[in-house]
C-alpha cells in the first residue's frame, strides 16, 4: 500500500518549531495572555495562601476574647482585590489566549492549504490526496490541542508549583527541598516515558491519515469500486488501519497509564514526606501555625496539581505526536519554484522552442534525450505517436508541472525555467486528456482561467459556450450554465466535459494553445463541430495538438511524429504520406480504421 517513506515524520523539535511558526504572528497575544495566566494563577496560588497563613497567624497569636478587627482589615482588603485580580487576569487571559489560538488556527489551515499547493505535479501524483488533506485536518486539530494543553495546562501548574517551592523556600526550605525533589522526579520520569506516546500517537495519526485517504479514494473511484464489486475488501481494509490507529492510542494509553501508577505512588509518598516534615518543623516550633498551613496546603496543592497535569502532558505528547506528519510535508520543500526576482513571461509573438531537452521520471531511464522542436509564431503543429511515446510529458513540461533534467524550453526567446510560473501558465491554454472541472457552475468553470477571481462573464460564457458547442448540451439543462458539474465535472459526459474544457481555453485567450487528445472523446459528428470551434480558437495563436485520431490533425501546418521520446518524422500531412509504407506516419495513417489509430 504504498511508500511510507513518502510521508517522513518530523522530529518533536522541528514538529513544535513548525507550531511555533504559526504562532508567530500573534506572539505578542500569546505574551499578553501568558502574562495574564501567569499573574492570575500568582493570585490565586500564592497570594491568597500567603494571605490565609497571615490571617492564621494572627488568629493562633489572638488571646481568647480578641476582638482587633481594625488589624485584619488590610489583609481582608488584600484578599478581596487579589479574588479580583484572579478573576480579571484570568479573563484576559483567556481572551487574548482565544482570539491568537483561533488565528493561528486558521493560519495552519490556509498555510497548510499553500504550502501544498505550491508542492509540485509530482509530489501530489505519487501521495493519495485523502490522505494528505487528512493529515491536514488532524495536524490542525492536534496544534489546538497543543496550545491549550500548553497554556491551560503545563503554564498554569508549572507557575503554581514553582510558586510554591519558592513560597516554602523562604518559610520552611527543608520542605521546599522534598519538594523540588517530587516535581524534579517527575519531570524527570515523563520526559523519558512521554517519547513512547509520542511515538504511540504518530503511528495513531499515520494510520488515521491513511485510513482516511483510502476512504476518499474509494469515494472518489467508486465506479471502480463497484464493477470490480470490491466493496468489502476496502472495507476491510479500512477496518483495518482504523484498528491499527485504535492500537497505537491503546499502545500510548498504556505507556501513560503504567507511568502514572508508578509516579502516583512516589507522589503520594513525597506529599506524605513533606506533610511530616512540616509536623516535625511546628513540634520544634520552628515553624508558626501560618507555615504550617502553607506547608500542608503546598503539599496537597502541589500534588493535586502534578496529578491534573498528567493528563495535560498526554494531550501535548499527543498533540505533538499528531501534528508530526504535516510538520514533515511541511518542511518539504517545493522543487519547482521561481527563482528569486524571476520576471514575468512576456509573449509578443509565441514561438515555442525545446533545444537538446532531456528528461526522466525515474533515474536511468530517461524519456527525452536531446529532443528538438521549434513551432514558430501562429505555427500549428499536430504531435503524433504511439501511446506512452511522451506526447503528454512534452506539453506537461512546457506548463512546468515537471522540470526538465537538461536543455531549454523557450518562449519568444525566454527561458520558461527562469519566469515566473505563474506568468508561463497564464499565457498557455491548455486542455488536458483528462480535463478535471471544479465542483462548481459550468459558466464558474469556463471563466475560471480570466485573471478576475470569482467573476463570471455571462456574456463571454454564452460566447465562448456557442463557439465550443457547450451550448448545445446546456440548453436542455435546467440550471443551464448555473448547473454544478459535480466532483471533478463527473455529471457531464466525457465529451461535454472537453467542449467545457475547450469553452476554458477560449475564454482564457492565450498566446500559446496546448491541446492534448481535446476531441477524444467526442463522437464523429461533434468532432466535426468541435473542430470547426477550435480552428477558430487556434486563431492567431501558435498551437501544438496531440492527437491519436490522425484526422483531427491532417489539416494543420505541420506534423512532429514521436516515438520513445524522439521525434522521427515531421512535415505537412502531404509530405508525410508522400513517403508511403517508408514512413512512421505513412504506417499509422494506413492502419487506421474508422478514423482511429491502431493501437
Ligand atoms: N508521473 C509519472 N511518473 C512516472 N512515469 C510516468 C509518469 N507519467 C508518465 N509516465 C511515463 O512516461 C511515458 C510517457 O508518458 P506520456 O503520458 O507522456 O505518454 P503519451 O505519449 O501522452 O501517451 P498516450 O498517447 O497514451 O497519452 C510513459 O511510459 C508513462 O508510463
Ligand atoms: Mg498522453
Amino acid at each position: 500500500m504504498g511508500d511510507r517513506t513518502l510521508f517522513p515524520n518530523a522530529s518533536n523539535k522541528e514538529t513544535l518549531a513548525y507550531c511555533l511558526h504559526q504562532m508567530k504572528p500573534d506572539r505578542r497575544a500569546f505574551a499578553g495572555s501568558c502574562t495574564a495566566i501567569v499573574l492570575g494563577t500568582l493570585a490565586n496560588a500564592v497570594a491568597a495562601p500567603l494571605i490565609f497563613a497571615s490571617l492564621l497567624g494572627r488568629i493562633a497569636g489572638m488571646g481568647p476574647h480578641g476582638d482587633d478587627w481594625g488589624s485584619f482589615t488590610p489583609l481582608i482588603v488584600a484578599y478581596a482585590f487579589v479574588l479580583v485580580a484572579a478573576t480579571v487576569f484570568g479573563r484576559i487571559g483567556g481572551w487574548l489566549n482565544w482570539g491568537a489560538t483561533l488565528r493561528s488556527f486558521g493560519r495552519a489551515i490556509t498555510n497548510g492549504y499553500d504550502h501544498l499547493i505550491g508542492l509540485s505535479h509530482a509530489w501530489h501524483t505519487d501521495r493519495p490526496s485523502g490522505e494528505v488533506i487528512a493529515t491536514l485536518e488532524t495536524s490542525t486539530w492536534a496544534f489546538v490541542e497543543l496550545i491549550d494543553a500548553a497554556v491551560w495546562g503545563v503554564l498554569r501548574i508549572s507557575v503554581t508549583t514553582l510558586g510554591a517551592i519558592v513560597v516554602l523556600g523562604v518559610v520552611a526550605w527543608p520542605v521546599a527541598l522534598v519538594m523540588a525533589a517530587l516535581v524534579a522526579v517527575f519531570v524527570g520520569v515523563l520526559h523519558h516515558r512521554m517519547a513512547r506516546v509520542v511515538a504511540a500517537e504518530k503511528e495513531f495519526s499515520d494510520s488515521h491519515s491513511r485510513a482516511t485517504g483510502v476512504i476518499a479514494d474509494t469515494i472518489a473511484n467508486l465506479t471502480t469500486v463497484r464493477s470490480q464489486a470490491a466493496e468489502d475488501r476496502e472495507m476491510v481494509h479500512v477496518d483495518r488501519l482504523v484498528g491499527d490507529s485504535l492500537q497505537a492510542d491503546y499502545r500510548a494509553r498504556r505507556v501513560f497509564t503504567a507511568t502514572r501508577i508508578q509516579m502516583e505512588s512516589a507522589m503520594a509518598f513525597f506529599n506524605w514526606a513533606a506533610v511530616a516534615v512540616g509536623i516535625l518543623l511546628a513540634l520544634h516550633h520552628v515553624a508558626a501555625a501560618g507555615v504550617v498551613y502553607l506547608i500542608l496546603f503546598y503539599a496537597t496543592f502541589v500534588g493535586t496539581s502534578l496529578e491534573e497535569s498528567f493528563e495535560f502532558i498526554r494531550l501535548m505528547s499527543r498533540a505533538i505526536g499528531r501534528c508530526a506528519k504535516f510538520a514533515g510535508i511541511a518542511a518539504t520543500q517545493p522543487d519547482i519554484v521561481d527563482v528569486a526576482g524571476a520576471p514575468e513571461l512576456e509573449v509578443p509573438h509565441g514561438r515555442v522552442d525545446f533545444r537538446q531537452l532531456r528528461f526522466a521520471y525515474r533515474a536511468g531511464a530517461p524519456l527525452f534525450e536531446g529532443l528538438d522542436l521549434r513551432i514558430e509564431p501562429g505555427e500549428h503543429v499536430g504531435l503524433v505517436g504511439p501511446s506512452g511515446s511522451g506526447k503528454t510529458t512534452l506539453t506537461k513540461l512546457l506548463l512546468r508541472f515537471a522540470d526538465r533534467d537538461g536543455g531549454l524550453i523557450a518562449i519568444d526567446g525566454q527561458d520558461i525555467s527562469l519566469v515566473t510560473q505563474h506568468s508561463l501558465r497564464r499565457h498557455i491554454a491548455y486542455v488536458p486528456q483528462d480535463p478535471q472541472m471544479l465542483h462548481r457552475t459550468i459558466a464558474e468553470n469556463i471563466c475560471y482561467g480570466l485573471e478576475r477571481p470569482g467573476a463570471v462573464d455571462m456574456d463571454l460564457v454564452r460566447t465562448v459556450g456557442r463557439a465550443a458547442y457547450v451550448d448545445e448540451f446546456v440548453e436542455r439543462l435546467p440550471e443551464g450554465y448555473d448547473t454544478v458539474v459535480g466532483e471533478r465535472g463527473l455529471k457531464l459526459s466525457g465529451g461535454q466535459r472537453q467542449r467545457v474544457a475547450i469553452a476554458q481555453a477560449m475564454a482564457k485567450g492565450a498566446k500559446v494553445l496546448v491541446l492534448d487528445e481535446a476531441t477524444s472523446a467526442l463522437d464523429s459528428e461533434s468532432e466535426s463541430l468541435v473542430q470547426e470551434a477550435l480552428w477558430h480558437l487556434m486563431e492567431g495563436t501558435t498551437a501544438l495538438v496531440v492527437a491519436h485520431r490522425l484526422a483531427t490533425i491532417a489539416k494543420l501546418d505541420r506534423i512532429v511524429v514521436m516515438d520513445h521520446g524522439q521525434v522521427v518524422e515531421q512535415g505537412t500531412h502531404a509530405e508525410l504520406l508522400s513517403l508511403g509504407g517508408a514512413g512512421v506516419y505513412g504506417r499509422l495513417w494506413a492502419h487506421q480504421s474508422g478514423g482511429f489509430l491502431a493501437a
